[in-house]
């Protein structure tokens, strides 16, 4: 089935469209257009996502994202089909919040074809509302115009069946398997009996992980989003192998019971460390990130090795855009070695951080058990168990 794809739950608007198909079986997904969006460097100025500018940017660019995807998957034909009255006073009902986006819409549908498109399906939550609700006013809106279903997805099941997509390939995994996700705002262990089936183990009590990185990067002067630069101050520590017996941060709850997390600490740690030190040079900075990068990488393996201890999964699943950290992916990938009876699945690259393709995935299991409500409602905490 052809599958149309739509994520705005934070500064990415994303679209994709798929043909999915082999059900929990066997899957396999090949991706026909997907188009992505960064706001990232608007945020820039705001040292993180700004919920109010992430929805204008969302109703701006969501056509010409749509637009962009469908002529990709070769689904974009141009052929005059005027809207009725109540179609129209449909749109302006749908999208009475985002006129901007229902005249942009307005302008769109009425000059093209209806695509060849089964499902499609959008991200319900968790995520910032604001961002959120135009998504999804928007996938209302095809949905209604087109008479196509439309299926509501949770965020972060598609961070955890973004490993299945391989160019090519079919790619189903052994189960159970236990699933972190590691993200700008959640830290998760989740143990997954089967799709659409989990169980969280343990979650973040404060920051996330990415949250982490983003704030340690501002302690640091660098912009956001922080992950990526820190990334690169960390690996010129570790290739000039620079020593420095005064920079050293805490390991937040590594030996507590349970499989919570706590990352607050962690990032008042190097508030502090950058507060004693004063004035920072280049050298002192890396050194800050290396420390912080290990930090974080010794808490996330030691909290994932207790897990793997207890719940013995065939399969480890890392999801979320902090696994895009070169680092991080080397870190596990070397934890495995000395577990050569779990598979190890980390998302390609360009599926680590927000994308539309993971929502398309998840969307085709959900195919197979949905309620398919009209009435979807955004939901900026909404949980997967
Ligand atoms: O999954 P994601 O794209 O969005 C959310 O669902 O939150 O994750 C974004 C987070 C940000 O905090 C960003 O700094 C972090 O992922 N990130 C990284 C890297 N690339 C992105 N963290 C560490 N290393 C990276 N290379
Ligand atoms: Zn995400």
């Amino acid at each position: 089935m052809k599958i149309l794809a739509i994520e705005t739950s934070c500064d990415e608007t994303a679209c994709a469209i798929l043909e999915a198909s082999g059900g929990f079986e066997g899957p396999h997904f090949q991706v026909l257009g997907t188009t992505l969006l960064s706001q990232a460097l608007k945020h820039r100025e705001f040292g993180g996502v700004y919920p109010n500018l992430a929805k204008r940017e969302h109703a701006k660019n969501l056509v010409p994202v749509l637009r962009e995807t469908l002529k990709k998957a070769e689904s974009l034909e141009f052929k005059n089909t005027p809207l009725s009255s109540t179609q129209e006073k449909e749109m302006s009902v749908l999208l009475k919040r985002e006129p901007e986006l229902c005249a942009q819409l307005l302008d769109f549908i009425p000059h093209v074809a209806r695509p060849d498109i089964d499902a499609i399906v959008v991200t319900q939550g968790p995520g910032l509302e604001p961002a959120l609700w135009v998504g999804i006013n928007f996938a209302k809106a095809l949905s209604v115009l087109w008479n196509i279903p439309l299926i509501p997805v949770n965020h972060m099941e598609g961070h955890i069946v973004s490993v299945l997509w391989e160019e090519n390939r079919k790619s189903n995994l052994a189960f159970p398997a236990l699933a972190l996700l590691i993200s700008g705002g959640h830290t998760e262990l989740i143990l997954v009996n089967g799709w659409l089936n989990y169980r969280t183990l343990g979650e973040t009590r404060d920051d996330a992980v990415g949250e982490a990185f983003d704030k340690t990067a501002r302690l640091l002067g660098l912009p956001y989003p922080g992950g990526p630069e820190i990334g690169r101050l960390a690996q010129k520590a570790r290739e000039h192998d620079v020593h420095r017996d005064d920079i050293v941060l805490p390991r937040p709850m590594i030996n507590s019971d349970g499989y919570d997390f706590s990352f607050s600490g962690l990032k008042t740690a190097v508030r502090y460390l950058v507060q004693n030190l004063g004035k920072l040079d280049e050298i002192t900075k890396q050194v800050i990130a290396r420390e912080f990068e290990n930090a974080v990488g010794d808490v996330l393996v030691a909290k994932t090795d207790k897990a793997i201890e207890a719940h013995n999964p065939k399969t480890l699943i890392i999801g979320g855009g902090v696994i895009a950290s070169t680092y991080l992916r080397a870190r596990f990938q070397e934890y495995i070695k000395n577990h050569p009876a779990i598979t190890l699945r980390i998302p390609a690259l360009e599926l680590a951080t927000d994308n539309a393709v993971m929502i398309g995935i998840a969307g085709y299991f959900r195919t197979f058990s949905s309620q398919h409500s009209p009435d979807i409602r955004a939901e900026g905490n909404l949980r997967l168990s």
